[in-house]
């Protein structure tokens, strides 16, 4: 049975829960694309925790740095604005997110929930006081480099990336809001995300626990369940924009 786009045109209130595929087209490397460069020999579940950035901090820290230069040299592709789109016809739309980069508020979409919090807000290892980032884009080293870590201006302590590591809970605000999304949501787009990791895998699950349809669209077909969940396999940005398009024609 196919996802029915009246179902879309219908609904009062839509989730859109995304992971890294819908940066793919962007540029962006999806957590599970083998590294390049510098990276080619860690295995990023390794390099995304506490432990990794106290052994190494300039491997780290740099690792971030070249990631956080490919989204400033990126732009947001169709499946983004078609997101930012969808919320201009349906009369709630909440974007929960498990990446780190901005292309969804470059798209135009708002109040973004990040899940895995975001490149933009490091901090303080020690102290935690946010740091602000220079404005000046990074000449994006090629391949990556070792970069060492800004300090805290307060207290001297090492600036580690603003994002969610393994190992470590995810924002309070951020999560208890999906979830209130998820169990008062219609539909449920889940885009580009493996759904590998746990908590923020269990949105989805929520939301068809909940009542609602849950769409996934992924290049790979998704395995789904039961009549109320779907896959569209797809690249995110030729399967999203034309669905919402047959939703909201002209
Ligand atoms: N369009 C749609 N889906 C795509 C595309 C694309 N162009 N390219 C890749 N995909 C799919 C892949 O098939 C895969 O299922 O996107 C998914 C990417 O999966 P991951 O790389 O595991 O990324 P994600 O699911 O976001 O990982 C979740 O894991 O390590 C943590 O914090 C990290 O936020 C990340 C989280």
């Amino acid at each position: 049975m196919e996802f029915q786009a009246e179902q879309l045109r219908n609904a009062r209130h839509v989730v859109v829960f995304s992971g890294a595929g819908i940066s793919a087209e962007s540029g962006i490397p999806t957590f599970r694309d083998a590294l390049t460069g510098l990276w080619e020999n860690f295995d990023p579940a390794a390099l995304a925790t506490a432990q990794a950035f106290r052994n190494d901090p300039a491997l780290v820290w740099g690792w971030y740095e070249w990631r956080r230069a490919k989204v400033l040299g990126a732009q947001p592709n169709l499946a983004h604005l078609a997101i930012a789109e969808l919320a201009r016809h349906v009369p709630r739309v909440t974007v929960v997110t498990q990446n780190v980069d901005d292309l969804l508020e470059r798209a135009g979409c708002h109040d973004v929930l990040h899940l895995h919090g975001s490149l933009d807000l490091p901090r303080c290892f020690a102290c935690a006081r946010p740091y602000a980032l220079g404005a000046e884009p990074l000449d994006e080293p090629q391949g990556g480099r070792r970069i060492e870590p800004p300090r805290c201006r307060r207290c001297n302590g090492k600036v580690r990336p603003g994002v969610v590591w393994f190992g470590e809970s995810l924002p309070d605000d951020a999560w208890r809001k999906a979830v209130s999304a998820a169990k008062d949501c219609d539909v449920l787009l889940s885009i580009g995300t493996s759904g590998l990791v746990q908590p923020a895998a269990e949105i989805p699950r929520i939301a068809l626990q909940h009542g609602a349809q849950v769409l996934h669209i992924n290049v790979q077909p998704e395995p789904v369940a039961g009549d109320r969940e779907f896959s569209l396999a797809g690249k995110a940005a030729e399967v999203l924009p034309r669905l919402v398009e047959e939703t909201f024609p002209g």
